[in-house]
């Protein structure tokens, strides 16, 4: 068969492993260890964890194994694979919109991620400076308002970050990726375990865990649910095309629900893990869950501020932290430049510089929304909110519930069960996921949150 044949011309990964590296690269970010606790920490913790929990499991799970399949099947930029793959399965062309939904998706969420990983970045310095040693939540809290309340300082490293993550896309994101999450995954696994068993011994560990698992329904309501759906996508980086593009350099005999449920399973441990850090501190100093995008800043350099060593494993925590959100936004824009590259025959060096301006660009909005900016709102948002809103609850979950459409409903059970290539009890549950329980799940948080439904 010719797709059986048909090789990406932007290389492969050197194996399953690498595969497996260079996806849990991408969904393990600011996402996990940023994001997931200030949002759990505004929405009351255990039902909103369950709630996240549950999606990744019946939606996460089952549109990653699509987004893989699709992309190994079509092998190139996920709006070519789309038009691919619709041609061949007598499909409308229309679907190759889908791909550039998810490069505009990328886009968006990059222009703001990089700003956060400069925070990231930024926290190593800050960190080595000694300033938290002993500090109390009030000079730590001072710390981050003048960091963010000084727009040349965040465009400074967001221009860093930027900078950093388009000279990997440059070179292909086969090339040295690989290496280098081989080795910071697991180091940062290490040290988000050592930071735990501090929050055990100093922190409100008890009171931090029931926070995180003990549900209580009262707290969220529909808008709490589509954040949660939407974090799922977010976390697992589905929904855009960046576990497509993966996926279409991925040899053909690897297994893909396996890898699937490996890359989730370890992106979900090392969420659960930061909120496990994280809350007891909160609590140990009387902090405020809800304290916003900038929970983790200003609850992690108190505990560094007070253990034997706590600069080493401040500063190895930051520079962990900024790894994680590189190897993620270099997947974010991997779509794009991998278009321009198939559809322009531009080079990967001018293809990732144009679209590395064009991204920080967009960066600035949300610099300046935590400065100068900051009174300017829509519907009740900044602009870095809103952009956070319309990509993650949206714009992602959309992307997904298109690619569980295409893949269950409009390819030939031959094709996606050529590709799948598992049991035949494994591939009926994928199938009966991605067809039935994926879409309404996702439509009834939909009409959930504009009132068409209640739950
Ligand atoms: N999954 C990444 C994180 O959790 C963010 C991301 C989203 C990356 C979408 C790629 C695509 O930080």
């Amino acid at each position: 068969m010719a797709e059986q044949q048909r090789v990406s011309i932007h290389g492969q990964w050197s194996g399953r492993m690498a595969f497996i590296l260079a996806a849990t690269g991408s969904a393990v970010g600011l996402g996990n260890i940023w994001k997931f606790p200030y949002i759990t920490g505004e929405h009351g913790g255990g039902a909103f964890v369950m709630v996240y929990l549950l999606c990744i499991a019946a939606i996460g799970i089952p549109i990653m194994m699509a987004e893989v399949l699709l992309g190994r099947r079509g092998r190139q930029s996920p709006i070519n694979t789309m038009a691919t793959l619709s041609a061949e399965e007598g499909r409308s062309p229309v679907w190759k919109y889908l791909g550039w939904l998810g490069v505009a998706a990328g886009f968006l969420i990059l222009s703001y991620y990089s700003v956060i990983a400069g925070w990231a970045l930024s926290y190593v310095f800050r960190t080595a400076s000694g300033i938290f040693t002993g500090a109390d939540a009030e000079a730590v809290n001072k710390v981050f308002t003048e960091l963010v309340s000084d727009p040349e300082r965040l465009l400074a490293w967001h221009t860093l970050f930027m900078i950093a993550t388009m000279v990997v896309v440059a070179r292909g994101v086969q090339n040295g990726l690989e290496k280098a999450v081989r080795y910071l995954m697991p180091a940062l696994f290490l040290l988000l375990a050592v930071l735990m068993i501090y929050a055990m011994s100093n922190g409100h560990f008890m009171e931090g865990v029931e926070f995180l698992f003990r549900p209580d329904f009262s707290k969220i309501d529909a808008n709490a649910i589509l954040i949660a759906m939407g974090h799922a996508f977010f976390t697992l980086s589905l929904g855009m095309g960046a576990i497509m593009v993966y996926g279409s350099y991925l040899p053909k005999d690897t297994s893909i629900a396996k890898t699937s449920i490996i890359i989730a399973a370890a992106d979900t441990l090392v969420a659960l893990m930061a909120g496990m850090v994280i809350f007891p501190i909160v609590f140990a100093h009387g902090l405020e869950p809800g304290a916003g995008p900038g929970l983790i800043f200003k609850t992690l350099p108190l505990a560094f501020g007070q253990m034997d060593a706590g600069i080493l494993v401040g500063v190895l925590f930051f520079i962990l932290l900024t790894f994680a959100a590189w190897s993620s936004s270099i997947s974010l824009i991997e779509p794009a430049v991998a278009w321009l590259v198939e559809n322009r025959g531009h080079t990967r060096v001018y293809a990732s510089t144009v679209m590395g301006f064009a991204t920080w660009a967009v960066g600035l909005g949300t610099v300046f929304s935590f400065n100068i900016a900051s009174d300017i709102k829509l519907f009740d948002k900044t602009f870095f909110d809103l952009l956070d809103y319309l990509t993650a609850n949206i714009m992602l979950p959309l992307g997904g519930l298109f690619i569980a459409l295409f893949a269950g409903w409009l390819m030939a059970k031959q094709s996606t069960e050529d590709e799948l290539n598992s049991s035949k009890r494994g591939y009926n549950i994928w199938r009966f996921l991605v067809r039935y329980i994926t879409p309404i799940a996702v439509m009834m948080v939909f009409l959930n949150v504009i009132g068409v439904i209640r739950f």
